[in-house]
C-alpha cells in the first residue's frame, strides 16, 4: 500500500461516517507563541476541543503534518522522524468511545487489512487519588471486537514483573494512558479538558527477534517496550473530563481526539518495521543511493541515509510553510536540519551540492496532498541552495581544521584531564573555527562525540566558548550561550533542567552518603548548579560517580515529573523531602520524579521543573569541595 492510498482510505472512511475532511494546518502554529511547531494533529484543534464552535461541524478528519524538533539528534533508528503525518479524527461533543473504537478497529482490520491478531491495545487503569475510574467501557468494547474476530481478549493489569501474560488489552497507569495538553492530571491548569486514552500497537512478531537483539533483552518485552517489536500506531483520546476546583468532573459531552501515525500504519501494513522502506521515504533514499553510489541496507550508510532523508524532508516542508534559515527560532532549527544533512552527506561521500535534488523528490512524493510544496518550489530550491552553498565550503574547511586540531591534541585533553592551559587552548581553537569559519559549536561537539571522544570535557569547552563569545559579542543577545548549547534552549529552560537535576542529586547524595545529608542552599544559573549540603568528609571519586549515575539513570529512563498539591502533613507522610520547612504555607507542592513506580525523588518545592527528565541531557559533577565546617559544596552541570 502507498502512503497516498492509506491517507485517502482514512479520510474517505471517516467521511463515510459523517466527517468533514479539512486540510492540514501549517507546521508553524498560528496565534500560539508558546510553541514553535505544530507537533500533533490536535494542536490546531485545541480551541474547538475547549468548546469553540468549529465551522466545519462536530465531526472532523484530516492528515496533519507534524514536526518535533526535540528529536533531531535522535534520528537514525527505523521508526523515529522529526517530520511525520498524523491522521486525526475528532468528535467535538458528538460520538464517543464505543463508536470511535469500533470504527478504528473496522478501519485498521477491514480497510487497511491489518491482521487483528497482531493488534494490541492499552487502556486507562484508573486513578484512585483523583477518583477517576478505570476505563471499563473501552475495555468492554475492545473485548467485543477481538472476541468477534476469534481472538483472546483478556485484559491484564500490566506490570513489568509479570510481562504480557498472553493478554491482549493492558491497563496502564495515568503516566501512560491519560492525555491532556499539559500532560498528567496534576500538571493541568483548572478548566483544561483531558481524559483517558487507549493506544493501539502493532506486533511485528517474535520471529524477527527484535527484543532479543535489543538493549532491553534483559527485561520482559511488552507493548510499551522500546525494543521495536511493538509499534504504537495510534492513540484514541477520550476527552471527557475537565479539571475544576472540586476535582475532575465529567464534561456534558465527551470529545474524541484520535491521532495515528501514517508512516507507521503503513509500515505495519507492509510488514516491515523500517518505516523508511515505505514509499513515503524510499524514493528519497533511492535518490541518495544514486547520488552517493552507496546502498541502503546493512552497511554503515543506513544511519546517515535516514538522517538525510528525514532532515531534508522536514526542511522542504518547513520552507514551504514560510520558514527561512536564520539564527533564531524556527529558522535556526531549519538551519540545523540542512547543515546536519550536509554533514551526513559527506560521510556518504557526496561532494557536490545535492539538497535541491532531494527536495525535488520530496515534492514529487507529497505534491498531491500538500499544494504549498509545488507553489513554493522555487523558494525551496533557492533557500536550500543558498544554505548549502554557504555551508558546504565552510564544513569541509572546518572539518579539516578540526581534524588537525584533534590530531594535535595534547594528551591531557584526550585523556580527560582538565589541565587548565591545554583545555583553554583547545577551546580557543574551537572558537576560532566558529569565528573564522562559521562552524557551529554543536556540530563540533557532535564531531567529537562521533569520534568516540568521550572525555574531552565538553562542559568546559562550552563554558570557554561562551566566554569567548561574549567577548566578541557578534550576534544579538538572544542568540547567546543557550543557543549554542542545545539549539533553542534559553536560560530559563536551562535553569529549570538544573533545578530538577538538583532534586535528583539530593536524592542520590542521600542514597550514597546516608540520611545525614540535607540541603543547605543552592544557586542555579543557566550554566551550572551549585549545591551545599551537610556532610563531614570529602566525597570519594566512586561516591561522586555513584551520585552521577543515579541522576543519569533517572534521565535515561525518561522519568515523569509530577506535581501534586497537598497539606504539609500529607507531604511529610508521603515521604517528601522538605527543604527550609518554615518558609512554606499550609498547602505545598510536592514534585515527584518517578518511572513505572520507581520513585527517584520526592520533594516539597515551588518549581519550576521539567515535565520529564529525558530532556535534561547528561549530568556531571564538576567539583566537590568544602564550603564551611560540616558543609560540602558541589558544582554540577548538564551537558
Ligand atoms: N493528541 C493525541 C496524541 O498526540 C492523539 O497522542
Amino acid at each position: 500500500m502507498t502512503g497516498q492510498e492509506l491517507r485517502e482510505k482514512y479520510l474517505e472512511f471517516f467521511k463515510s461516517k459523517g466527517h468533514t475532511i479539512i486540510p492540514s494546518a501549517s507546521l508553524i502554529p498560528e496565534n500560539d507563541p508558546t510553541t514553535l511547531f505544530t507537533s500533533s494533529g490536535m494542536q490546531p484543534m485545541v480551541p474547538y476541543l475547549l468548546g469553540e464552535i468549529h465551522p466545519m461541524g462536530t465531526r472532523i478528519v484530516d492528515s496533519q503534518k507534524c514536526f518535533r524538533a526535540v528529536d533531531i539528534e535522535e534520528i537514525g533508528d527505523n521508526r523515529h522522524t522529526t517530520m511525520f503525518e498524523m491522521l486525526g479524527n475528532w468528535s467535538l461533543g458528538d460520538y464517543f468511545k464505543k463508536e470511535q473504537i469500533r470504527w478504528m478497529f473496522e478501519f485498521l482490520t477491514k480497510e487497511v487489512g491489518l491482521n487483528p491478531k497482531n493488534l494490541y491495545v492499552t487502556v486507562f487503569r484508573g486513578y484512585e487519588t483523583l477518583k477517576i475510574p478505570r476505563d471499563n467501557e473501552a475495555v468492554n468494547t475492545w473485548q467485543e471486537l477481538f472476541s468477534s474476530a476469534g481472538i483472546n481478549s483478556e485484559a491484564i493489569d500490566f506490570s513489568e514483573k509479570n510481562g504480557m501474560q498472553n493478554g491482549r488489552i493492558f491497563y496502564y497507569a495515568v503516566e501512560k494512558n491519560w492525555w491532556s495538553r499539559s500532560g498528567v492530571p496534576a500538571n493541568m491548569p483548572l478548566g483544561e479538558p483531558g481524559g483517558p486514552d487507549s493506544e493501539i500497537f502493532w506486533d511485528f512478531g517474535a520471529e524477527l527477534k527484535l527484543h532479543e537483539n535489543s538493549e532491553f533483552k534483559e527485561q520482559l518485552c511488552h507493548v510499551n517496550c522500546d525494543c521495536g517489536r511493538f509499534l504504537e500506531i495510534g492513540n484514541n483520546v477520550f476527552m471527557q473530563y475537565v479539571k475544576t476546583e472540586k476535582g475532575f468532573e465529567l464534561l456534558p459531552k465527551g470529545n474524541i481526539d484520535f491521532g495515528g501515525g501514517l508512516e507507521r500504519i503503513l509500515a505495519a501494513k507492509n510488514g516491515d518495521p523500517d518505516i523508511f522502506k515505505t514509499d513515503l521515504f524510499m524514493p528519497i533514499i533511492n535518490k541518495i543511493e544514486e547520488i552517493s553510489g552507496k546502498k541502503y541496507g546493512e552497511s554503515a550508510g543506513i544511519y546517515d541515509m535516514r538522517v538525510i532523508t528525514d532532515h531534508l524532508k522536514a526542511a522542504t516542508f518547513l520552507i514551504a510553510d514560510g520558514v527561512v534559515p536564520s539564527n533564531t527560532q524556527q529558522g535556526y532549527v531549519l538551519r540545523r536540519l540542512i547543515r546536519r544533512a550536509i554533514r551526513y552527506s559527506l560521510l556518504l561521500g557526496i561532494e557536490n551540492n545535492f539538497t535541491k535534488l532531494i527536495s525535488e523528490v520530496v515534492i514529487e512524493i507529497y505534491k498531491e496532498q500538500y499544494k504549498k510544496l509545488e507553489e513554493n518550489r522555487n523558494t525551496i530550491f533557492i533557500e536550500l541552495e543558498n544554505e548549502e552553498k554557504k555551508f558546504r565550503g565552510t564544513l569541509i574547511k572546518g572539518l579539516e581544521i578540526l581534524n588537525k586540531t584533534i590530531n594535535n591534541l595534547p594528551v591531557t585533553i584526550s585523556e580527560g584531564i582538565d589541565y587548565q592551559e591545554d583545555t583553554q587552548i583547545f577551546a580557543k581553537r574551537i572558537f576560532d573555527l566558529y569565528q573564522t569559519h562559521g562552524f557551529p559549536l554543536e556540530l563540533i561537539l557532535e564531531e567529537l562525540k562521533n569520534r568516540n571522544f568521550k572525555k574531552f570535557g565538553e562542559e568546559k569547552i562550552i563554558q570557554i566558548f561562551n566566554e569567548e563569545f561574549k567577548k566578541h559579542q557578534e550576534l544579538s543577545r538572544t542568540a547567546s550561550a543557550g543557543l549554542f548549547k542545545g539549539g533553542l534552549a534559553d536560560s530559563n529552560v536551562e535553569t529549570t533542567k538544573l533545578h530538577t537535576a538538583a532534586h535528583l542529586m539530593l536524592s542520590g547524595l542521600r542514597k550514597v552518603l546516608g540520611d545525614g545529608v540535607f540541603q543547605k542552599g543552592s544557586n542555579i544559573t543557566a550554566e551550572r548548579l551549585r549545591f551545599d549540603f551537610t556532610h563531614i568528609e570529602k566525597m570519594t571519586d566512586d561516591q561522586i560517580k555513584e551520585v552521577e549515575n543515579f541522576v543519569n539513570e533517572a534521565i535515561l529512563v525518561d522519568a515523569d515529573v509530577l506535581r501534586q498539591e497537598m497539606s504539609l502533613s500529607e507531604a511529610k507522610a508521603s515521604g517528601a523531602m522538605g527543604v527550609f520547612d518554615d518558609k512554606y504555607g499550609e498547602k505545598v507542592n510536592v514534585y515527584t520524579v518517578s518511572k513505572n513506580g520507581v520513585v527517584f525523588s520526592r520533594e516539597i518545592c515551588g518549581g519550576p521543573h521539567v515535565d520529564h527528565t529525558g530532556v535534561m541531557g547528561h549530568f556531571k559533577i564538576q567539583k566537590e569541595e568544602s564550603s564551611s565546617a560540616g558543609i560540602r559544596r558541589i558544582k554540577a552541570v548538564l551537558i
